[in-house]
């Protein structure tokens, strides 16, 4: 129940409420049940950082979905595009309209100058799979190397290159050709070493890892800004350059897949921009439409100027209420500063987050940047043995007191705080006031 009296959240009565009962049992009777662990709430509607479940309790968000509405749930000004631009025209293939060339114009606008194109696809997979294809398009080359705890989507060429098992299995053999070598999740680094001392040894496996797999057919690397899915694990800072210059020095191409670390989450408006990173493709999803289904590659001309006409394309990539969306979205982030937003309340939250990692035994790590921060659970910060049972009962108790949270984490144990880039700082001490209670009762 909400210990927040007179704020925005409340709960109540014990979780799930009779209406959200109701129709969990009816769901399980007929939809497949294979979606991750959450909370028993059955959402009903939503705004800016507060939801409202079927039973009329209120929660603040720390989901955005997952990592979806960056510019608040149902935006008025989002919705009232996409509401336009439904009633006008809902589907009209590859033939233009106004709104796909604005949308194209507006993110070309907002993205570094090196990136002068784009093209819509709908989902972030499609991009990972698009860009696979354009990086063996453009090299003549099949081999790609991508990273240990990598989370590119469930499509084939996406599940293969990711580095995680849970997606592949019974699934395999996934595409062969891609080289695994290891990311640097300092928190839990596979060769022992400090990241202020490391001198960047994941790299200098890299390089080896590469001259004992490859064929010479090297196409190029597929790398997550920051791994998502694995548990919120940002590189060091000049890793990435680092990592860049090695594969420029390869000859290779680089996608970065930005799908959810775009939009402003990490407090740019790419991530990319942080260390003024050049990748030659950039997949680009979840909260460019905000909650409409959309998203884009971002290229240099020279790199997806290869494909052709008919080439490709997609039934609904760029169809008329995403490409609105995609518009009022660029908008909305730019009119309301939505990326300084997030640098500002990140800090505030990160402040706070590592003072419950003092306090709490069983918070082992807290890491990230902007809107996007992982908790990492462990039984013991001694043996960082991984808690993926206090994860799942941290949520539940989160959200009996009004925090909707969500876990991610190779082994199951990160808490995900990533709240729509519109939290006010009221906001946001209301909802780290619940988790530091909710992390008391554990
Ligand atoms: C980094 C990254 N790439 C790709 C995807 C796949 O996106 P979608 O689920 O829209 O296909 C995700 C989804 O979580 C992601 O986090």
């Amino acid at each position: 129940m909400s210990t927040a009296a007179g704020k925005i959240a409340n709960v109540k009565g014990p979780l799930p409420g009779p209406k959200s009962r109701e129709l969990f049992e009816r769901w399980e009777k007929v939809e497949a049940q294979c979606t991750g662990y959450q909370a028993r709430v059955v959402w009903d509607h939503a705004s800016g950082v507060v939801v409202t479940d079927v039973d009329g309790n209120t929660y603040l968000d720390w989901t955005s979905g997952v990592l979806v509405t960056n510019v608040g749930h149902c935006h008025p000004d989002l919705v009232k595009a996409a509401q336009e631009a439904t009633a006008k025209l809902l589907n009209n293939y590859e033939c233009l309209t106004e709104a796909r060339v604005v949308a194209a114009e507006k993110l070309v606008s907002v993205m570094p100058d090196h990136l002068d194109r784009c093209f819509f696809l709908t989902t972030g997979s499609e991009t990972v799979e698009a860009a696979v294809r354009i990086m063996k398009r453009a090299t003549g080359n099949f081999e790609i190397i991508s990273f240990y705890g990598g989370f590119h989507g469930r499509t084939y060429a996406a599940l293969s290159a990711g580095g995680l098992a849970g997606p592949k299995k019974g699934y395999g053999p996934t595409v062969p050709e891609t080289i695994r070598v290891p990311y640097p999740y300092c928190y839990r680094c596979p060769f022992k070493a400090k990241p202020e001392t490391c001198g960047h040894l994941c790299l200098e496996f890299l390089d080896d890892a590469v001259r004992a797999n490859s064929t010479g057919s090297l196409a190029g690397v597929l790398i997550e800004a920051y791994l998502g899915a694995a548990g919120f694990i940002f590189p060091p800072e000049g890793w990435m350059p680092k990592l860049e210059q090695w594969l420029r020095d390869k000859g290779l191409l680089f996608t970065l897949d930005e799908v959810q670390s775009s939009f402003g989450r990490t407090g740019k408006f790419f991530a990319m921009e942080w260390e003024g990173l050049e990748p030659d493709l950039v997949c680009i999803g979840k909260g460019i439409g905000s909650g409409v289904p959309a998203s884009a590659v971002g290229a240099r001309s020279e790199v997806i100027g290869v494909l052709g006409r008919g080439e490709m394309s997609s039934t609904m990539g760029g169809n008329p209420v995403a490409s609105a969306a995609v518009s009022a979205v660029i908008d909305i982030m730019q009119r309301e500063k939505l990326a300084d937003n997030a640098l500002r309340i990140g800090k505030i939250m990160k402040a706070r987050l590592d003072e419950m990692k003092e306090k709490c035994p069983y918070v082992g790590d807290v890491r990230g940047k902007g809107l996007v921060m992982g908790v990492e659970l462990v039984k013991d910060k001694a043996s960082k043995e991984p808690a993926p049972e206090l994860t799942k009962k941290l949520i539940d108790l989160a959200a009996g007191h009004g925090l909707l949270i969500g876990s991610v984490g190779i082994f199951g144990n990160v808490i995900r705080v990533a709240p729509p880039l519109v939290i006010t700082e009221a906001e946001a001490h209301e909802s780290l006031d619940i988790f530091e209670t909710a992390l008391s009762k554990l």
